[in-house]
């Protein structure tokens, strides 16, 4: 697996699996009427940050995350970051390399800290993975995700310093 910085044309392979997570209800809060092209530009117009992929040994593009400034202006030290991992190829490390990647790219453009706003509590893998990798809940919004088939959800504000 190589991760690397992704080219327009790699969207096409993104697309697949983001559209099968956002639709499944119980990982993001993204509009729910989301075409290819407006997906595309959440997720790979990021002038200020960088969106990368992840691809197999044949050049197969099975994962994605895309970071930048958790928020203009006087926020803009403290870095954020999205992840989406292929279905088929889940809890084989694919997730963890992305992350990795990340905290090492906002370390080395001078970011304090790196910011998750929205972890939805019940997302057993996410809060594991970023735990493991060294973010701390903050706090948690209550019922603040309306999951596809728990209901209403708290989401986690996770933080990790890294300074
Ligand atoms: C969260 C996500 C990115 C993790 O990707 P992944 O490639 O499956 O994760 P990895 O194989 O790298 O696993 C890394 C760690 O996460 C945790 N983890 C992963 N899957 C898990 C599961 N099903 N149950 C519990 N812990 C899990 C473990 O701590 C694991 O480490 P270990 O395998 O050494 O025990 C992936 O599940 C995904 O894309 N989910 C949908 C979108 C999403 O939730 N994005 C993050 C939003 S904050």
């Amino acid at each position: 697996m190589q991760i690397r910085p992704a080219l327009e044309a790699d969207w096409p392979s993104i697309w697949p699996f983001f559209t099968t997570i956002v639709d499944s209800g119980d990982s993001y809060a993204y509009p729910l009427d989301l075409d290819l092209a407006s997906a595309r530009e959440l997720w790979m117009e990021r002038p200020q940050g960088r969106t990368t992929v992840a691809v197999d040994d044949e050049g197969v593009v099975i994962g994605s995350a895309t970071m930048g400034p958790n928020r203009p202006g006087r926020g803009a030290h403290v870095a954020t970051a999205s992840f989406m991992v292929d279905p088929a190829v889940r809890r084989a490390g694919v997730g963890r390399a992305l992350g990795v990647e990340m905290i090492s790219w906002a370390r080395e453009a001078g970011y304090r800290a790196i910011q998750f706003n929205a972890v939805v509590e019940t997302n057993t893998a996410a809060v594991a993975l970023w735990r493991d990798l060294g973010f701390e809940i903050v706090g948690t919004v209550p019922e603040a995700f309306d999951h596809a088939t728990r209901g209403l959800v708290g989401l986690h504000v996770m933080h990790k310093r890294l300074v």
